[in-house]
């Protein structure tokens, strides 16, 4: 048994925990997902996969994504993404509702599936549903040779590593930046967008790992102040707006699953219609509330929100001092362009969740209900 003991530490390399350990491997796991493929000196995105289907991608009418739980909060952004940038349709399902209501699907549509474990069941039938109507299934996937990869026609793999704590954390910006490779790579192709965006845009993603590995660098003290003084709260609303609303989504996911604390993620415009009626002085609001062209309408969310008592943890860019004065707690990462944001504005939450579940004793890497992969309906 000490045996054991000793390997399951040297598992988690140092950490008290495999969450610990595989958000702290993020800038490892988005470089090996974009590793030879984007080249910065030729400004080229190599997608094999994707680019034996680029014709019919390019004109298909509609992109259906189809996934479950975190995967879901990455086609989310994906449907931001490939819409502004390939100016395709995009609809993002529940693989859970889409298998079960008879979709219509023609031939040609593009089905895109997110999974990191390559095995969840809705995920699975749904794609076989849509395959045997002839729809092309492009696959984005972390487990080689899992089931969903097998079952795809092309795609391109995120190289996050094994995943073991069953919250994904890595893996979900892993995900995020082969679906920024993707829409980059049809986008160019398309000439969607012009070069000197196409040339920007490469330039911020490559940036993004330094940039993740700063925020992991400085703002860990911070977090774990925040998570002591905000562990006993009942509930936590997210807040986010454009690119930043899914991942306060999944901001809210991650607490749940990990501290137990009822959360609800929302577009923070959607506020008015419903959930300011809970902002008391006992509720936490996280906003996720980087510079992008929407700053101005959350940093008026945020007054809101502080107008009602409500105690506002805002995740904002470096060197932002109106909401540095704004915010009851601050949490700071680096400038990025607001297409690439979502990377970096995730990992403060992760942490924030991970150190409110440590505060209150929870089993971080196996929350209690929840398994790493869902291969039953
Ligand atoms: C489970 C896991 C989640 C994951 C979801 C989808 O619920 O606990 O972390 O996001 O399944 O899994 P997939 O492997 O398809 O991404």
């Amino acid at each position: 048994q000490k045996l054991d003991l000793e390997l399951a530490a040297i598992e988690k390399g140092g950490y008290d925990h495999f969450m610990l350990k595989e958000i702290m491997e993020q800038p490892q796991a988005i470089f090996d997902s974009m590793r030879g493929r984007l080249d910065l000196e030729k400004l080229t995105i190599t997608l094999s996969g994707i680019e034996q289907y680029a014709e019919q991608i390019c004109k298909a009418n509609r992109i259906v994504i189809v996934s479950c739980g975190t995967s879901w909060h990455a086609g989310l952004v994906a449907e931001y993404l490939i819409e502004e940038l390939c100016r395709i349709n995009v609809e993002v399902e529940y693989a859970s509702e889409f298998r079960y209501r008879n979709p219509i699907i023609n031939e040609g549509d593009v089905i895109l599936a997110i999974s990191q474990s390559g095995e969840t069941a809705d995920t699975l039938v749904a794609l076989e549903n849509a395959k045997s109507k002839g729809a092309i299934i492009l696959g984005v996937v972390n487990v080689v040779g899992s089931s969903i990869a097998r079952l795809s026609h092309a795609g391109a793999y995120t190289h996050a590593g094994p995943e073991i704590g069953v919250a994904s954390t890595k893996a979900f910006t892993a995900q995020l930046t082969v679906l920024e490779l993707i829409a980059l790579k049809i986008a160019y192709i398309k000439k969607s967008i012009d070069d000197d965006q196409y040339a920007h845009l490469l330039n911020e993603l490559n940036a993004v790992p330094d940039k993740v590995q700063a925020i992991l660098d400085s703002q860990i003290p911070k977090i774990r102040e925040i998570a002591r003084k905000y562990k006993d709260a009942r509930d936590f609303l997210y807040l986010g707006r454009g690119y930043n609303f899914p991942i306060a989504l999944e901001g809210a996911l991650k607490l749940k699953e990990i501290t137990y604390i009822h959360a609800e993620g929302y577009p923070a415009a959607e506020m008015k219609h419903g959930p300011i009626a809970l902002v008391d002085e006992n509720l936490p609001v996280v906003f996720v509330a980087t510079k992008d062209r929407y700053h101005e309408k959350i940093v008026s969310n945020i007054q809101e929100v502080k107008a009602r008592k409500g105690h506002v943890i805002a995740v904002i860019t470096e060197g932002d001092e109106v909401s540095k004065q704004l915010a009851e707690d601050y949490i700071e990462i680096p400038e990025a362009d607001e297409i690439v944001a979502p990377i970096l504005s995730v990992i403060p939450l992760q942490l924030l969740s991970y150190y409110i579940g440590v505060e209150r004793n929870q089993d971080v890497d196996k929350p209690r209900n929840l398994a790493k992969s869902v291969t039953v309906e």
